[in-house]
């Protein structure tokens, strides 16, 4: 029997559902394969001179499996980017309500070096992370925030898929004319960088302008009902981030898991103190303070991170109850038990499944 619930999309890439996975975690992105679902591993947050064994040990745990991989790649970055210089000219009143809110909250400053607090996104960055995605075994290259045709025209010579991560129909006009394959509509509802225009509003916009080029549906997705929803609307399957902060395999530290589980939707918020760039986060005493009165407006990218990556670093590597935070959608809401990737995809093919038999088994009501 045909799955009805198998998209053309799922054929293209060899998967057995129409679930996107996107995770920053190897471990995640492996299992999410196992399941049957398509991975995208995030290297947007990788110290560079790592990537190339990160890559390997995916492959040689994918197993064969198809999978995705994902840069961030925002235009007017600085053509270089020294971390230590970058620091040095901060504006004083800026980082002096930085270092008071180090010594309000007392923030130690973290062990180990990470992307964080040693790397400014340039453009010299970015050349080394896409040479090194390029040279990948990944059949599909996502990118967010920007469109870069050299990238794109470059992968697709590779006979790599391209994704392109879009919030309006603006964007996606410029994606589709620069070739890209799949077009991910990724609503103001999403974890991370994010538009103004919630899911359940762009998906049809994009749908309508796509022609034959494959969309995916982002943004608040927690439950299989959601990309059956997103698929009734045109879309060829759910690009999930949020919810896989719940798997074991993503390593979530315990006090973030524990906000994630204590949090709804009405606890992530719309900020610009994490990158500079507009981002959805789940809210915490860190968020809250760059909203109090006193606060100055959050420095843009890549100034923001300089400013602020120590601490973000610190409050991941203490497990600080109170500072810690991350990226999260209003999907949230389905974060409300730890549990596995496996359990996890499960339990959307099990809704999946469940969302269709109900819709039919209105339809047969009806005719009755
Ligand atoms: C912790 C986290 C980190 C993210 N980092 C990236 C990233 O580096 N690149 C990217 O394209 N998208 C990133 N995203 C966005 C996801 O690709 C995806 O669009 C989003 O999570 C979908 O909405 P949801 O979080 O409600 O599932 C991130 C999302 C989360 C939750």
């Amino acid at each position: 029997m045909t799955n009805p619930l198998r998209t053309p999309l799922c054929e293209t890439l060899g998967i057995a559902h129409p679930i996107f996975g996107f995770s920053h975690s190897v471990d995640v992105v492996v299992e999410i394969a196992k399941s049957g679902g398509f991975p995208v591993l995030g290297l947007a947050r990788e110290m560079p001179h790592e990537i190339p064994q990160i890559l390997q040990e995916v492959d040689a745990r994918m197993q064969g499996r198809p999978y995705g991989v994902d840069l961030m790649l925002p235009s007017q970055v600085p053509r270089q980017g020294n971390i230590q210089e970058v620091r040095a000219a901060l504006p004083g009143a800026h980082v002096d309500f930085v270092q008071r809110l180090r010594e309000r909250f007392a923030v130690p400053a973290p062990t180990k070096p990470s992307f964080f607090t040693t790397q400014v996104r340039s453009e010299e960055l970015f050349e080394s992370q896409i040479e090194q995605v390029l040279a990948s075994n990944a059949i599909g290259i996502a990118t967010a925030i920007g469109l870069r045709a050299d990238l794109i025209a470059r992968a697709k010579a590779r006979g790599k898929l391209t994704f392109s991560l879009i919030g309006s129909t603006r964007h996606a006009q410029k994606a589709l004319a620069l070739g890209v394959d799949v077009l991910v509509a990724q609503g103001y509802d999403a974890g991370g960088h994010t538009g103004s225009i919630g899911t359940f509003s762009l998906v049809p916009q994009i749908v309508a302008v796509a022609g034959n080029t494959p969309v995916l549906a982002a943004g608040g997705i927690g439950t299989g009902g959601q990309i059956v929803a997103s698929m009734a609307m045109g879309a060829q399957g759910g690009w999930l981030g949020t919810l896989w902060m719940a798997a074991a395999e993503n390593h979530t530290p315990p006090a973030l898991l524990q906000r994630l589980m204590d949090s709804g939707s009405e606890d992530t918020v719309i900020t610009r103190a994490h990158s500079g760039k507009p981002c959805r986060v789940v809210r915490s005493d860190w968020i809250d303070a760059w909203t109090a009165a006193g606060a100055p407006e959050p420095l843009p990218m890549p100034m923001q991170q300089a400013l602020t990556g120590d601490v973000f670093a610190s409050m991941h590597e203490n497990d600080d109850p109170y500072l810690i935070y991350e990226a999260a959608g209003q999907s949230v809401f389905a974060i409300r038990k730890p549990t596995t990737v496996a359990a996890q995809m499960a339990e959307l093919t099990a809704q999946m499944h469940a969302s269709l038999g109900q819709i039919n088994a209105w339809g047969e009501l009806r005719s009755r």
